[in-house]
């Protein structure tokens, strides 16, 4: 029984006008790549975590055909919200209708095998910032820049990253104590490239977590390793195209 975890899937089955192929050479066939890759090294006993950016769809039915491809693959699946899944619905919904293999985490934990799995989505914050080493998709994926913002858009954008990390508090309030291995997914980033201190790290100190994946950063132009530890906690770079789309083995 191992753990996996690929972030920024951007399934467009449903909506296939919207395929990532588009965004040059490293997406390419990026679907099949993610097949091969899960089917070779991911078990049916096997936990895969998929932290935001599942699917392209604007409604749940149509995110029904993305998410029963990911239900025939291998694994036990949890997803979180990521900012570009505008189809995830209620917690009731969810519960209801997703394919029997996939669990979710919304303000709210998963238990698995001694596991447990915590999390939000953040969003853009202040304390630290990506753009030199995402310079080529900042304007696509990842957002306008920082500089074209408006005043009112800052604001909104601190108002939505203090209640993300209010939920954030949450859900990892909820995780097992008696847990040999506890996992918070983010879907932004919770700390900055040089690991320094911020009000997320600080959470995820508080409820000693173990390792943080997370993933939203897309054509990262830094080679060798990023992130990495910080006090106790590992902090994982996960998105798919930073992993040429195959699942990181976390153990
Ligand atoms: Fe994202």
């Amino acid at each position: 029984m191992r753990i996996w975890a690929l972030a920024d899937l951007h399934l467009a089955l449903s909506v296939p006008e919207k395929s990532m192929e588009v965004f040059g050479s490293s997406w390419k066939e990026y679907v099949k790549r993610i097949e091969e890759n899960w089917s070779r090294q991911v078990g049916k006993g096997d936990l895969v975590l998929l932290p935001g950016d599942i699917s392209w769809a604007s409604h749940l039915d149509e995110a029904l055909i993305d998410l029963r491809w990911i239900d025939q693959l291998a694994g036990t699946k949890v997803i979180l919200k990521g900012n570009h899944d505008y189809w995830w619905p209620s917690n009731k919904q969810l519960r209801e209708r997703l394919p029997p293999s996939i669990q979710f985490v919304h303000n709210t934990v998963f238990n698995w095998n001694g596991v447990s799995v915590g999390g939000t989505r953040l969003w853009d914050s202040d304390e630290y910032s990506f753009e030199p080493i995402i310079e080529e998709v900042k304007t696509s994926l990842v957002g306008k820049k920082r500089e074209e913002n408006s005043f009112g858009q800052e604001q909104q954008n601190m108002k939505i990253f203090e209640r993300e990390l209010n939920r954030l508090e949450i859900s990892l309030k909820q995780l097992d104590q008696k847990a040999r291995l506890r996992i918070a997914m983010t879907h932004y980033p919770p700390i900055g490239l040089d690991l320094e201190d911020s009000r997320a790290s600080r959470i995820l100190e508080k409820h000693r977590v173990d390792i943080c994946v997370f993933g939203h950063l897309h054509n990262v132009k830094m080679g060798g390793s990023i992130f990495g530890r910080k006090n106790q906690i590992l902090y994982l770079l996960v998105s798919a195209d930073y992993l040429n789309f195959s699942p990181l083995n976390l153990g």
